[in-house]
Formats: structure tokens, sequence, C-alpha cells
């Protein structure tokens, strides 16, 4: 069996092989969010069924395809669907394609994802900056012998989500008159959506929002040395706030935010350009 670090390196020959551009920013695009694959410039699309060892996403509203072209002039690289730890896929395959954009270079990584608001401030179709995340997943996608080429032993999270890139992205989206929310992501390994006592817990823990992703990527991100800022969509409030859950208001809610996500999208890859 060949170890996980030559996998990679077959993954990023691939993925070079097909493309001149050298994307600095990377982007994952949650349920519903692909829209934003549309508005590259020089795209090329590989699915992810071509690239060795990329598994392939199965849930409605996700495409399975990487992206590369240009944003805002920016070399992007885009994961057009992510894979989840409920799909049945271990961490480590949750986290492969992190990984690769690492190693291909990605120095800063926007993740975006669909998210239940628990914050009672909150309405279905706001955005949401992640200022800090809860991992409540019940595992941890850097358990197992140690990437030494990637990362330390015991990685740092006391800044997961760049507080300049925040901060910087959040001055931008004022003046531009985006409504944009700040608060904790709460991961949970899903597939059931919370129950409404698990929501009231996750309020007293200090979550804005819950959702079923980003917590496993952003790790290995940082473990990778990545820079990341993270976008949540409010689909819907969390169990117990509203009257029932269900995918199909998840994928209403992003169609119907689509425009003002691509964006505050576009005005964070223009204005992590800017930022070292
Ligand atoms: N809970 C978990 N994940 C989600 C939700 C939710 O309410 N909405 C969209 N993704």
């Amino acid at each position: 069996m060949m170890g996980i670090t030559a996998e990679i390196n077959e993954s990023v020959d691939f993925i070079t092989s097909k493309s001149d551009l050298v994307p600095k920013i990377g982007l994952i695009l949650g349920s519903g969010l692909g829209v934003m694959g549309d508005e590259l410039s020089e795209k090329i699309a590989i699915p992810y069924d071509e690239i060795p060892y990329f598994k392939s996403s199965t849930v409605k509203g996700h495409n399975g395809r990487l992206l590369i072209g240009k944003l805002e002039g920016t070399p992007v690289m885009i994961m057009d669907g992510r894979f989840h730890y409920y799909e049945g896929y271990d961490m480590a395959t949750v986290t492969y394609p992190v990984r690769v954009m690492a190693k291909l270079g990605i120095e800063k990584l926007i993740v975006t994802n669909s998210a239940g608001g628990c914050n009672p401030t909150f309405t279905p179709g706001n955005l949401m900056l992640i200022t800090d995340h809860i991992n409540f997943m019940g595992t941890n996608p850097l358990i197992g012998p140690n990437l030494e080429d990637f990362g330390t032993r015991f990685p740092d999270m006391s800044e997961a989500y760049d507080r300049e890139f925040l901060d910087k992205v959040q001055t931008e989206a004022k003046k531009a008159h985006i409504d944009l929310k700040q608060g904790v992501y709460m991961g949970f390994s899903g597939p059931t959506y919370e129950t409404p006592a698990e929501v009231r817990f996750a309020q007293i823990a200090g979550a804005s929002a819950v959702g079923m992703s980003t917590v496993p990527e952003v790790i290995v991100a940082k473990h990778s040395g990545l820079k990341v800022l993270g976008i949540s969509c409010i689909t819907n409030l969390a169990a117990g706030l509203q009257f029932n859950l269900n995918h199909e208001e998840v994928v209403e809610t992003t169609e119907r935010v689509k425009e003002i996500f691509k964006k505050l999208v576009r005005l964070s890859v223009k204005t992590l350009t800017k930022v070292d």
C-alpha cells in the first residue's frame, strides 16, 4: 500500500499537469453554494473521479469537481463539493483535498458552508463570518501518525480563523453594504439535524451556528500552515428555533442568497489577495 504522502504527490502531479495557473487561494464550497464556480474566468474543471486518490461526493446540491481559474484577476482553486464524515468517509478522506491544496502551494483557504442558526437574532439567509469553532464531531482528523511534512504533532488552534482576514473582510463588507454576522460554528457529525436540546447546549457553549462540515478541513488547514477565512450561510434556524428542518430548505435558501453570497466571496478573494 502506498503511503498518504505518495498519494498526495500523485494527486498534485495530476492536477498541475492540467493547468498553468498557480493559485495561492483555495475555496471549498458548501451545500448549494456551488454557483460560485460559474464566476471563474480561464476556468478548467477536473471531475474528482479523474483525480488519483480523490473520492466522489454523494450529496444532492454538491458537485464533485475541482475548478482552477481566475476570480477578480486572482488565480484560485475551488473544491466544488466536499466530502462529509456522515457520508461514511473517514477523516483522512474528508480532509484529503486540503492536504492536496497545501502541497499545491495554496496559502489561504476560504471555507464556506450551510449552517443552522442558533443565535436567536439570526434569520435564514444571513451570512456569517466564522470567528472560531467547536469540534463536536467526536473525533479529530489529526489522530494517527503525524504527517511531519505538513506540520507539528500538537497544532495551536488559538486562531483557527485568521483575525486579520476576518477584520479586513468585515470592513470591506460594511463598505459594500453587505450585512455580515460573526459567530462561532459548532461542528456535529450529522447526518441527523440536531435535537432542540443539542441546540440549547450549542447556545450555552457559545455557538451561533451548527453544521456538519468545515471543522475537520480547518483543523487540517491549520496543521498544514494555511490561513483560513470561514463563511457560513445560515440556511435555516436550528432545531427548536423553527418548526421543522429539511435539506430542501437549505438548498432553497442558498438559491435565494446566491447573488449576495457571490458578491461576498468575490470581495473576500479581493481582500485576501492584498493581505500577506
Ligand atoms: N444543522 C446542521 N447542519 C446544517 C443545518 C442545521 O440546522 N442547516 C444546514 N446545515
